[in-house]
């Protein structure tokens, strides 16, 4: 239930700021809306089939309706659960997306509302890699003496696409994902390294334009997709000092599972230490990969001391890498 104002105010505690610092991630929620919507659904009013979309993307059905803010509040309550944390504990709410409610403003004050969160709160608009990029910007803010920190990625994606169109309408779907990200005081848990681009001159190749739908050259987003995907990767293991082999657990943006095999065989990593919910999900940009690491922690594929990484990229084209020790 929503926090009334005056409520909201006298939960908003400015926290101490200092101290030692690593990082962990305590507390995991994932969303997805009720109604699904599988291949075979698309074959009514397009032309496609089960087969082709399995083979081509690995997608098997997607999510549609909810809305940012829904999705986000909800995954957020399961991982604040997770935690053992207050929502009164929480120093600042980030919100990956790239379909918020309105384009003014932002949705990360509206669900910070919802949650009783009168800390700071703000979108970030880095397409499918906005999780990446909000996990970094996260442990920032930890080094800034912060203690407790939202991170979501949240899309409905549904609002921006055209199911008719067969290049984009097999692909997208929504849903939320939100990680509580704690400075770990023990140290045992570390953002090793991480590694964040972007390049403008690709903005052509995947983009909606205001009150329009998303325009894809999927072709490019392919090649683009895996030569930045091992570019950053490559980079975040040099910076950390590992190698492919040192990587327990990898978990990419789900946006096709032949993307994900190509540049894996570039990079030396291999599917059984790979994280994958799109099959049931589809590409739900920034929130894909917190809903494959919410599947991951679900099947018990982490543990102290794991090193993880999460691998995103997307519109801009922008791209991501961060490796995490887990601290448990
Ligand atoms: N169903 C059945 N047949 C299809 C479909 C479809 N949905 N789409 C295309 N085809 C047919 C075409 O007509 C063509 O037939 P033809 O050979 O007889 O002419 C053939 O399949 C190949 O068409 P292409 O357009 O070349 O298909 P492609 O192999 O490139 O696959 C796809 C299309 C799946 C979209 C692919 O390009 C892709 O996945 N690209 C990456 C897209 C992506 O991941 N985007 C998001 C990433 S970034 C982010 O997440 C925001």
């Amino acid at each position: 239930m929503a926090t009334e104002p005056a409520q909201a105010a006298e939960a908003y505690h400015p926290r101490p700021m200092g101290g030692p610092w690593g990082l962990k991630i305590s507390g995991i929620g994932a969303a997805l809306p009720e109604k699904v919507l599988t291949n075979a659904d698309l074959t009514a009013w397009m032309d496609t089939s089960d087969e082709w979309i399995r083979e081509r993307t690995g997608i098997g059905e997607r999510r549609i309706g909810g809305s940012t803010s829904g999705l986000s509040t909800e995954a957020a309550q399961l991982a604040l659960a997770d935690a053992g944390v207050e929502a009164s504990e929480i120093d600042q709410v980030i919100l990956a997306t790239t379909s918020p409610d309105h384009i003014c403003p932002g949705t990360a004050p509206a669900v910070a509302r919802e949650l009783g969160i009168l800390a700071g709160a703000f979108d970030l608009q880095a397409a499918c890699s906005g999780w990446v990029y909000g996990l970094i910007v996260a442990n920032g803010l930890l080094l800034q003496g912060m203690d407790k920190i939202l991170v979501i990625g949240a899309e409905t994606l549904d609002r921006i696409t055209d199911y008719h169109d067969r290049g984009t309408g097999i692909l997208f779907g929504n849903g939320a994902g939100a990680a509580v990200v704690e400075r770990d005081t023990t140290g045992a848990g570390q953002l090793l390294s991480w590694d964040m681009g972007s390049n403008g001159n690709y903005v052509h190749i995947l983009y909606a334009d205001h009150g329009d739908v998303l325009q894809m050259d999927g072709k490019e987003v392919f090649r683009q997709a895996v030569t930045v995907m091992q570019r950053s990767a490559t980079a975040a293991m040099d910076r950390a000092g590992l190698t492919a082999d040192d990587i327990d657990l990898i978990i990419p943006h789900q946006a096709n599972i032949r993307i994900v095999e190509a540049a894996w065989k570039r990079l030396g990593f291999d599917m059984d230490r790979t994280a994958m919910v799109l099959e049931r999900t589809g590409n739900t940009s920034a929130a894909s990969i917190p809903l494959a690491l919410d599947h991951a922690l679900s099947e018990n594929r982490v543990e102290p001391g794991s090193t993880v990484m999460f691998l995103g990229f997307g519109a801009g084209m922008t791209w991501a890498c961060a490796i995490v020790r887990w601290a448990g």
